[in-house]
């Protein structure tokens, strides 16, 4: 398992027990651990409910079109933003802190 660190409103940092070997995505494993992540499409990069803001320096594998066309139309996102759902678990995004939401 990696630890992935989410960043809370406050500033602290949560950790969260992540699987590499059942083929989960961020999005699944967040979602586990009680975050509020709507997930209305079920992970189909179509509802951006999932969206966070990568705050690493982690070298995650680049969007899809799908992805980025629904990054493009959300109201606030960074370079670093992208749909949880669609960032996939693998042993190299240990340690990746990421924050729900918008990028602000
Ligand atoms: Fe809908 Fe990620 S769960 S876009």
């Amino acid at each position: 398992d990696i630890k992935i660190y989410v960043q809370e409103p406050s500033g602290d940092k949560t950790p969260v027990d992540a699987p590499t070997d059942m083929g989960l995505s961020l999005m699944e494993v967040l979602k586990a651990s009680g975050y509020p992540i709507a997930a209305t499409c079920g992970g189909m990069a179509l509802c951006a409910t999932c969206h966070i803001e990568v705050l690493s320096d982690h070298e995650l594998p680049p969007p899809s079109d799908d992805e980025g066309y629904m990054l493009d139309s959300l109201p606030a996102v960074t370079d670093n933003s992208r749909l949880s759902c669609q960032v996939r678990l693998t042993p190299e995004l240990d340690e990746l802190v990421v924050k729900l939401g918008a990028g602000d």
